[in-house]
């Protein structure tokens, strides 16, 4: 089976990619790794480095001679979690100048799945176009939002409620957060958390 990239930056949220490479082991996936610079440092100072260790391969960003580097490498996607306004800018504008960021652009010109989770509030219009350039070159712009109406219990349910849907566009059968509607979610007729047990 084809790898599946994943690309970090330094945008906070490394636990993002952190349980993003979890739940693609637990799915018996390859995953090669790449981090940029700043990227690496957030890593460590949110304290997921453990990440190193999920992944079958990590590149070296400034490595232009690696496979993915390529449109010739054969890949199941690539998702950047979680992406720098910085970073956008660069994808947004052809800028291939790191590794990263050239294994994303070559999955726009190869037209390969390419799923980004900006991370920056609040956002200027530039931030905004750039996502708007990167959606009309076929990018999946999926903002690191989580969603609150499934009720997560925990720092870990509230970031697979974003990463529930990254697997979903990577077209994966996975038991990641519930489903709206689901498993008696959302059919409390809007009663909200006292269902379950959850004083407000
Ligand atoms: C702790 C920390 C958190 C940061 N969080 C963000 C963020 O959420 N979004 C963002 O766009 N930049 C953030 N930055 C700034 C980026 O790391 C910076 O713009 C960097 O140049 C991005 O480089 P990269 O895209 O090559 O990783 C953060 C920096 C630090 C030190």
């Amino acid at each position: 089976m084809e790898p599946f990239i994943i690309g970090i930056t330094g945008a906070s949220g490394a636990l993002y990619a952190h349980r993003l490479l979890r739940h693609l082991k637990d799915l018996d996936a390859e995953v090669h790794l790449v981090l940029t610079e700043h990227g690496k440092q957030v890593v460590a100072y949110e304290g997921q480095k453990a990440i190193y260790e999920l992944a079958d391969k990590v590149y070296r960003n400034d490595d232009l001679f690696a496979p993915i580097a390529s449109g010739s490498f054969r890949h199941r996607g690539m998702i950047i979690a979680p992406c720098t306004m910085a970073t956008l800018g660069k994808l947004a504008h052809g800028i291939g100048d790191s590794l990263l960021a050239r294994a994303a652009d070559v999955c726009l010109k190869e037209r390969r799945k390419l799923i980004v989770l900006p991370r920056e509030t609040p956002m200027h219009a530039v931030h905004f176009r750039n996502q708007a350039i990167l959606s009309d070159l076929g990018a999946v712009v999926l903002p690191a939002n989580p969603s609150f109406y499934l009720k997560p219990q925990s720092i870990e349910d509230l970031v697979d409620t974003v990463l529930a849907r990254v697997l979903d566009h990577l077209g994966l059968d996975h038991p990641v957060s519930h489903r709206w509607r689901e498993m008696g979610v959302g059919q409390d007729g809007g009663r909200g958390t006292e269902d379950r047990g959850i004083s407000q």
